[in-house]
């Protein structure tokens, strides 16, 4: 029998480095500081940091735009604190993942600043047109996806115009990027997270996108998400970089259904071992995109966990994640960020963890951190959100009516620094984007004094992925779709049964055993934010109640 590889035992911890910890007082989180936390990072029990862009960049989308990719922008520190960082992550048992952005560039970078010279042979590295844009493609950052140079040509931009594309289908601009990859896996460090890959191909003829009355672009994204050459790059990434390192490989791709996530994760197709779906995190927004919000279903939530649960059970790998830098924190956002906050956030953690996959938990969502509102739009550092604010605002919307759309799904929530203690204790400084208020409550000092914090579940939870082989191998079965307020499934493996229960309403709720096909009496709880409370009746749950209980063979029908 094969070794289950360790990607797949593993948890997973993301670092917003700008907002993790600052260590010399410029109001910037930094690799020093993170080095100091790595002992914490150790107690909760994670196997991998994934980390946001650490390298030179003008920070137009907060180092997603690089001007350098061997270079550590100096706001984070040095090459040596880089490397030091590999290292006492190692010693610890901790891989460090790099964010890998090679959909794009800063238009800082040398390649772009040769690249607009049509006669120099950087010119093919981004994808330049003459004349009017080539088609109606909107920005994912607001406005055109193209932008004017000199002597009417103009490159694409899918977002910032400071984040001008490369053209994958230009072989030296390949083999560039694969050369620099070696440069980072030579250094050690345990894989990439790569930042919109599944947008690398474009459709060739670069065709126009539908486009709705009243809109001013059109949605390109049918022909450069995807697109014709995509598997293709990707295992000659594979063959040139990927395969010969031992390491965990994860796509970011927004639009990627379940039939391309089998395709990119197949271990036999060579490609990468998961991907980052959006599905699950489009659920709450209207026809309008992210910005249209809509209440969540939770039916609509479970049946999409469980169609990926399913279609990746056998073959190819799920990620699992509520959280990201550009989400909303998930206490707020499916869960109760007021009186139930630590009651929901440990259920959610539960639900989720449960799941075939890797988890991965974003910096704070293990002290249970919530959404910020900030009075005015100045205070807010996010592309994408004073962008949309400019466009709505010049389309007549209130700045109020704004403000509460951004309070919602601003990409701002969840990039508040992490909140260490009492008094804040990111820094000593001014911190680049406000702090949480509630940092005076919701803090690490706080979390790990307390034994039943929201810390603790994580704690424990990380643990038991690493103790039952349920987990990473057990197969799923929904329970009770349909129920709006229950999220109820089971896991199954070598005669073992696990039940998940829990409550993701305010409503006090009752389920009998047969709706849980449980005939039997025996089992124990292995995990909860309760003890089970059995009665005649059935499980009573208290709003956000969530447990695991374990069956052996014989117990179960
Ligand atoms: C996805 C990243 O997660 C996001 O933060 C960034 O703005 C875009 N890709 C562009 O790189």
């Amino acid at each position: 029998m094969t070794q289950t590889a360790w990607w797949k035992t593993s948890v997973v911890y993301q670092i917003y480095p700008r907002s993790f910890m600052d260590s010399n007082g410029d109001g910037i989180g930094d690799i020093p500081g993170i080095l100091s936390k790595l002992d914490y990072l150790k107690h909760l029990g994670i196997d991998v940091i994934w980390l946001s862009p650490v390298y030179d960049s003008p920070n137009d989308d907060n180092g997603y735009d690089i001007r350098d990719y061997q270079a550590i922008h100096e706001e984070f520190g040095t090459m040596e604190d880089l490397e030091q960082l590999i290292d006492e992550a190692r010693k610890r048992g901790i891989r460090i993942v790099m964010d890998l952005v090679v959909n794009h560039t800063s238009d800082e970078h040398a390649w772009f600043t040769q690249s607009k010279d049509p006669t120099s042979p950087y010119r093919d590295y981004y994808i330049w047109k003459q004349g009017n844009p080539p088609n109606n493609w909107g920005s994912v950052f607001s406005g055109s996806a193209w932008e004017r140079a000199e002597d009417d040509w103009h490159y694409l931009h899918l977002f910032s115009r400071k984040q001008p594309d490369l053209n994958w289908r230009h072989e030296p601009l390949r083999n560039d990027i694969y050369d620099m990859m070696t440069f980072w896996l030579e250094k050690g460090i345990g894989g990439f997270r790569m930042d919109v890959i599944n947008f690398i191909s474009k459709h060739p003829e670069l065709p126009d996108g539908k486009q709705d009355d009243g809109e001013a672009y059109g949605d390109g994204s049918p022909y450069f998400m995807n697109g014709p050459e995509i598997h293709a790059y990707l295992q000659e990434m594979n063959r040139n970089v990927l395969r010969h390192y031992d390491i965990l490989t994860v796509g970011e791709m927004p639009g990627a259904s379940t039939e391309d996530a089998l395709l990119y994760t197949d271990p036999e197709r060579d490609e990468l071992n998961m991907v980052f779906t959006f599905e699950h995190m489009d659920l709450d927004s209207g026809p309008g995109g992210k910005w249209d919000v809509k209440p969540l279903a939770l039916p609509d939530l479970k049946k999409n966990l469980a169609k990926w649960q399913h279609a990746l059970l056998d073959k190819g790998w799920n990620s699992l994640y509520w959280n990201n830098h550009d989400q909303p924190r998930v206490v707020s956002r499916f869960g109760n960020d007021q009186e139930y906050r630590e009651h929901s956030a440990k259920m959610l953690a539960i639900v989720l963890h449960g799941l075939k996959g890797t988890p991965y938990i974003y910096q704070g969502e293990e002290l249970g951190m919530t959404n910020i509102q900030l009075p005015s739009i100045d205070q807010y550092q996010d592309i994408e959100t004073k962008n949309m604010y400019n466009e709505r605002l010049a389309s007549g919307e209130s700045p109020e009516s704004i403000l509460q759309r951004i309070y919602t799904k601003g990409r701002d929530n969840a990039r508040t620094p992490m909140q260490w203690t009492k008094e804040g204790g990111f820094t000593t400084g001014t911190p680049w984007l406000a702090m949480n208020p509630n940092h005076t409550k919701i803090n690490v000092e706080e979390s790990l004094a307390n034994p039943d914090s929201i810390f603790y579940t994580y704690q424990k939870l990380i643990q038991m992925r690493k103790e039952h082989a349920i987990l990473t191998e057990g197969s799923f079965e929904l329970m009770l779709a349909d129920d709006s307020e229950l999220f109820t499934y089971k896991r199954f493996y070598q005669g073992e049964t696990w039940l998940i229960v829990a409550n993701f309403s305010k409503t006090t709720r009752t389920v009998t055993r047969d709706e849980l096909h449980m005939p039997h009496d025996s089992y124990t709880q292995l995990i909860g934010n309760t003890h089970v409370n059995e009665t005649t009746e059935g499980f009573q749950l208290a709003p956000y109640d969530a447990f695991i209980l374990s069956f052996t063979e014989g117990d179960l029908q």
